[in-house]
């Protein structure tokens, strides 16, 4: 399972890129507000930024609803870094652009994802991501996961290419789970993929190596 850090915060990206094991970013239109990034040209650099940052898929949302309009940020959006891949929301519009893009070497990641059905049509649209949103599920009384696993048989029975991309992510037992369900890629917060390090065991080990490692000196 590929690993995406789901943040617009470049200190944030440099820490995950720097472990060593971040394979992509993504943003929405909330994450680029919650950084302060504003206007056009200060999203184009941002969105830069990033893909001199990070070696790897870097998803960048459009904010139009209207097909020509989708198409036209997508364009524009996708003209920055040749590892943007351009974020479409899972409405009538946003299917049909989905499928102008992947007819035309535009790669998408289709967000908004709630349903099997959506899974469904994003993969007919040739989307090369789709993206279940899980801790959101989670919030309104479900199990995201279930999504997840559900979304990983249906693409597997039918062969569909699209790559699912679990998002939404609240904890690491969150990351173990879509893992465990066979997601191809994960994108969390930086907390999230901290959290997979720790371990009460592993630091009362660690403090009493290094304790007897004093005696041996
Ligand atoms: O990638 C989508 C994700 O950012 C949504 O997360 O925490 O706002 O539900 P959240």
């Amino acid at each position: 399972m590929k690993f995406f850090i789901d943040t617009a915060n470049l200190a944030q990206i440099k820490e995950a890129n720097e472990l060593g094991i971040l394979d992509g970013v993504t943003t929405n239109p909330s994450l680029m507000a919650k950084e302060g990034v504003r206007g056009h040209d200060a999203i184009v650099n941002h969105y830069r930024t990033i893909c001199e940052m990070v070696d790897g898929d870097i998803s960048a949302e459009v904010v139009s609803t209207v097909f020509k309009d989708i198409v036209e940020e997508g364009k524009k959006l996708a003209a920055i870094h040749p590892n943007i891949v351009v974020k479409v929301p899972m409405i009538k519009d946003g299917v049909k652009a989905m499928k102008w893009f992947t007819d035309n070497g535009i790669r998408t990641n289709c967000t908004l994802c709630f349903s099997a059905g959506q899974a469904i049509l994003a993969a007919k649209a040739g989307a090369a991501y789709i993206s279940p949103f899980i801790g959101r599920i989670d919030d309104s009384g479900w199990d995201g996961v279930l999504l997840i696993e559900e979304i990983v048989k249906i693409y597997k029975v039918q062969g569909y290419k699209t790559e699912i991309l679990a998002a939404s992510i609240r904890s690491p037992n969150h990351i173990i789970r879509c893992a465990a369900a066979g997601a191809h890629v994960c994108t969390s917060p930086l907390e999230s993929i901290l959290g997979l390090l720790k371990h009460p065991l592993t630091d009362i080990g660690l403090a009493k190596f290094l304790e007897d490692a004093k005696k041996s000196v």
